[in-house]
C-alpha cells in the first residue's frame, strides 16, 4: 500500500512538473462537473479568484462589462471563488452564484470553491504562480500603498513570495494558453483592457507574444512553413521596392548538426544578408515580418549577431559560408535562427518613455 502512496506522489509530481499549458488542468464547475481548461482553447481567458464581501467586490461590475464588451471576439473570464483571504468569500458556491447574479447580473462562469493558496491550493493556481510571480502593488494608488503596508507588516519578505496576495488577482491568457500577465486586485480596468485588446488582435498578439526562444524541441521545421514564414518577410516594405536583401534557409540537417550548437540547438536557420556597405533597414523590416509570422505558427524564433561575427571572421567556418552561396556584393549580416520552442521566456522591460506623442 506505501508502495502504491509512493508511485501515486511519484507519478503526480512529474504530472505537475511536466504541466505545459493551463490547457492541462481541470476544475470543477458550479455543480461539481469536472471542466477541462482545454475547452477553453482558442479563447482569450482573464482567470480571477473573486469573494462577495470584500472591498473589491464591485469589481463584479467592472469584469460584467468587459464580458459583456468582448466575449463575442473570444473573451473568457473564469470566476474562482475562494474564502482564504479574510474569509469574505463565506457560503456554498450555490450561495455565491445567486449573490453574484442578483447584485452584478454576471454572464461569465463561476466556479467550485478553491483554495489558491498553501498545501490545498488547486494546481491550476500553482501553476499560474508559478509563470507569474508577484509583481508588487502599485504605491501611487492609495490602496496599493495601504495593501503593501498591511502586508508588510505582517511578513517584511511578503512580496517574495509567489503567492496571491488578495481577492481579485487576475491572470490574462493568450488564445494559445500563454500567462500573458497578472494583475494585483488595484490594477487599473484600463491597462487590463488594453491587454485583452491586444490579445484578441491575433496580429498583436504574436508582436506582444514573440520572445527570443534559446531552447528548441528536436523537431526540424515543415519545409511548407519555412516558405510561408519566408514569403511574408519578402512582402515587407523597402525602399524603393529594391528588396535589398538576400534570404539563405537552412533545411539541410547534415550541415545543421555541425553549426546547431552556434544556433541554440535551433533544428533550422535564416541567413539574412545585405548589400556590402549599405543600410540594413531594409532586411531589418523583412526579418520582423519573418519573425512575427513563425511567432503565429507556433514557432519560436532569435535574431543572433554574435555567431555571425565569427562566422565572417574565422576561416573554418568558409565551408558554411560557401553552402550559402552569397553574391559577392552581399555580406551574412545575421542569422535568424528558428524552430519548436522548448521555452516560454518572459517579456523583458521595455522603456515606454522613449515613445513622445507630439500633440
Ligand atoms: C540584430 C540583433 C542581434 C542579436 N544578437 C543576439 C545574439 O547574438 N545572441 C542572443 O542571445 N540574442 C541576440 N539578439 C536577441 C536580443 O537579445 C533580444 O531581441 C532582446 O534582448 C529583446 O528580447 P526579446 O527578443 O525576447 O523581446 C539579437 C537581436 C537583434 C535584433
Amino acid at each position: 500500500m506505501k508502495k502504491l502512496l509512493f508511485c501515486l506522489m511519484a507519478m503526480m509530481s512529474v504530472m505537475t512538473i511536466t504541466a505545459q499549458s493551463v490547457y492541462d488542468y481541470s476544475v470543477k464547475d458550479d455543480a461539481g462537473k469536472d471542466v477541462s481548461l482545454a475547452d477553453y482553447k482558442g479563447k482569450v481567458l482573464l482567470i480571477v479568484n473573486t469573494a462577495t464581501k470584500c472591498g473589491f467586490t464591485p469589481q463584479y461590475k467592472e469584469l460584467e462589462a468587459l464580458y459583456e464588451k468582448y466575449r463575442k471576439q473570444g473573451l473568457e473570464i473564469l470566476d474562482f471563488p475562494c474564502n482564504q483571504f479574510g474569509e469574505q468569500a463565506p457560503g456554498t458556491i450555490a450561495e455565491i452564484h445567486k449573490f453574484c447574479t442578483a447584485n452584478f447580473d454576471i454572464k461569465f462562469p463561476q466556479f467550485d470553491k478553491i483554495d489558491v493558496n498553501g498545501a490545498n491550493a488547486h494546481p491550476l493556481y500553482t501553476y499560474l504562480k508559478s509563470q507569474r510571480e508577484f509583481g508588487g502593488f502599485d504605491l501611487n494608488d492609495k490602496i496599493g500603498k495601504l495593501l503593501d503596508d498591511m502586508f508588510r507588516k505582517q511578513d517584511a519578505n511578503y512580496d517574495k513570495t509567489p503567492d496571491i496576495k488578495w481577492n481579485f488577482t487576475k491572470f490574462l491568457v493568450s488564445r494559445d494558453g500563454r500567462i500573458i500577465n497578472r494583475y494585483e486586485p488595484t490594477a487599473k480596468n484600463e491597462s487590463i483592457e488594453a491587454d485583452i485588446e491586444m490579445e484578441l488582435n491575433p496580429v498583436l498578439s504574436a508582436i506582444m507574444g514573440r520572445r527570443s526562444v534559446r531552447k528548441y524541441l528536436d523537431k526540424v521545421v515543415e519545409h511548407e512553413k519555412l516558405e510561408i514564414i519566408t514569403r511574408a518577410g519578402i512582402n515587407a516594405p523597402s525602399a524603393v521596392n529594391r528588396q535589398q536583401w538576400q534570404i539563405r534557409v537552412v533545411e539541410d540537417q547534415k550541415l545543421m548538426a555541425e553549426y546547431r550548437n552556434m544556433f541554440m540547438g535551433a533544428p533550422n536557420i535564416i541567413c539574412v544578408c545585405t548589400p556590402k556597405n549599405e543600410t540594413e533597414y531594409n532586411a531589418g523590416l523583412m526579418s520582423e515580418n519573418i519573425m512575427i509570422a513563425a511567432q503565429s505558427m507556433g514557432l519560436g524564433t532569435v535574431c543572433l549577431g554574435g555567431p555571425v561575427r565569427a562566422i565572417n571572421a574565422d576561416e573554418k567556418y568558409k565551408p558554411l559560408l560557401d553552402r550559402l552561396d552569397i553574391p559577392d556584393n552581399y555580406k551574412l549580416s545575421y542569422i535568424i535562427a528558428i524552430g519548436y520552442p522548448a521555452e516560454q521566456p518572459k517579456a523583458k522591460p521595455r522603456d515606454a518613455s522613449k515613445v513622445k506623442f507630439i500633440k
